[in-house]
């Protein structure tokens, strides 16, 4: 057994977060994807049962109010709010992240003056905000301006309406600084949104703590909520009775059921929802967040960052010189949950042999090679078997 080998079985015996991993359906290989689908929670299987044989099949209509179906989206957003550094109240979960990216960027540009007229949207951003950005300024009439986010406070001006970040970057794991950026947005007198589907369950955001105004992230990744589960969006409270979403559906309506002509917006977080709840999505959601009960999100940030270090030091000692290039920045403060690398001109060749042998991670084009560091269910031994077979592969 290597040094490495050694080491990284001491630090799993050491890890306060180990006994997690049992919570989850894994197999023998390594699971470094959660970054794209997080695994399975055990808990997740009886609960669908339960919902659709029982619930579904036995009370039939008598859930929406028996099961708590109705009231599922707000309270699985206070299930999500500690993670997120939120207090109860603020978030609501129900359709895609790119439908929460047009609720939140448009309800952003409608809370400040018509003499704003740009909208700045990350320009390294994963492209569905992109997209959404660029229809939610022609539905705005304002003018999109694609910012790196490292330029983004030299951009601010009186002319600023929103600014939509991504909280940790896809491809390259780099995490950006959410409070400085936040309060520079502030300070020009425009809205911050943040986009947290690459930090959400993998980090502390500390949404209350840093004043952000609107955010949106996806669940199916370090949340585990299963393939397609539904997003999220958190308004702040100050700022719920002025929200003015562009899709005012009668889940969102003060009286859904009075079945009025005219719309009036129900107060507080729901004002968020849309139409009817994507139910067996979200309660399978629920029952994967149970893994997270008793959890710290300041226990998960040390060992993510354990890890990706480890991992890093594995992959200098074991990888021939030059054969692949960190793209994750070496400062913890500008790093998320995963370890990025250049491996040109075969990544994704390599990451088909990777995966063939057990080791799974994901190609991003050009030539990235991806590996998602989970902390409640990847472990040091991981790290250094997935840079052990990858320094195989690449010899
Ligand atoms: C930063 C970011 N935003 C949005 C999305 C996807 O959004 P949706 O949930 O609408 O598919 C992803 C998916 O990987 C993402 O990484």
């Amino acid at each position: 057994m290597s040094d490495l080998a050694r080491i990284a079985q001491q630090h799993d015996a050491e890890d306060p977060l180990a006994g997690r991993r049992a919570l989850f359906v894994l197999d023998d290989g390594v699971y470094l994807d959660g970054n794209s689908l997080g695994a399975l929670p055990r808990s997740v299987p009886g609960r669908v049962e339960d919902v659709v044989r029982r619930q579904w099949g036995a009370l039939k209509i008598r859930s929406w109010d028996e099961s708590g179906w109705w009231t599922a989206p707000e309270r699985i957003g206070d299930r999500i709010a500690p993670l997120v550094g939120a207090a109860a109240g603020q978030i609501v979960v129900g359709d895609s992240t790119s439908v929460n990216v047009l609720k939140a960027l448009v309800g952003a540009v409608r809370l400040v003056d018509d003499a704003r007229d740009e909208i700045v949207v990350d320009a390294t951003t994963f492209p569905t905000d992109g997209y959404i950005a660029e229809s939610a300024a022609r539905l705005t009439g304002r003018t999109l301006r694609p910012v790196r986010p490292a330029e983004v406070p030299a951009a601010l001006s009186e002319r600023t309406a929103a600014v939509l970040l991504n909280h940790v970057d896809y491809r390259t794991g780099r995490l950006h600084d959410l409070p400085s950026l936040t309060a520079a947005v502030h300070a020009a007198g425009a809205i911050a949104v943040w986009d947290l589907c690459h930090s959400a369950g993998a980090l502390p955001v500390g949404l209350d703590e840093h004043g952000v105004d609107l955010a949106v992230g996806c669940t199916y990744k370090y949340l585990n909520g299963g393939p397609g589960s539904p997003a999220y969006l958190y308004v702040r409270s100050g700022l719920q009775d002025r929200f003015d979403s562009p899709l005012p559906g009668w889940n969102s309506h003060a009286e859904p059921f009075g079945m009025r002509e005219a719309y009036e917006p129900a107060a507080g977080a729901l004002r968020g929802r849309v139409g009817t709840p994507d139910i067996l999505s979200m309660l399978a959601l629920e029952a994967a967040l149970e893994v997270w009960d008793g959890v710290s999100i300041d226990a998960v940030r040390t060992k993510s960052l354990a890890l990706t270090d480890f991992f890093l030091e594995c992959v200098r000692a074991y990888v021939p010189e030059g054969r692949v290039e960190s793209l994750t920045p070496v400062r913890h403060e500008e790093r998320g949950s995963q370890v990025a690398l250049r491996c040109s001109p075969d990544a994704g060749d390599v990451m088909k042999r990777l995966i063939g042998r057990g080791v799974v991670g994901d190609f991003r084009r050009p030539d990235v090679l991806r590996f998602g560091f989970t902390p409640l269910y990847v472990g040091f031994a991981d790290a250094e078997r997935a840079a052990r077979v990858l320094a195989e592969e690449l010899r």
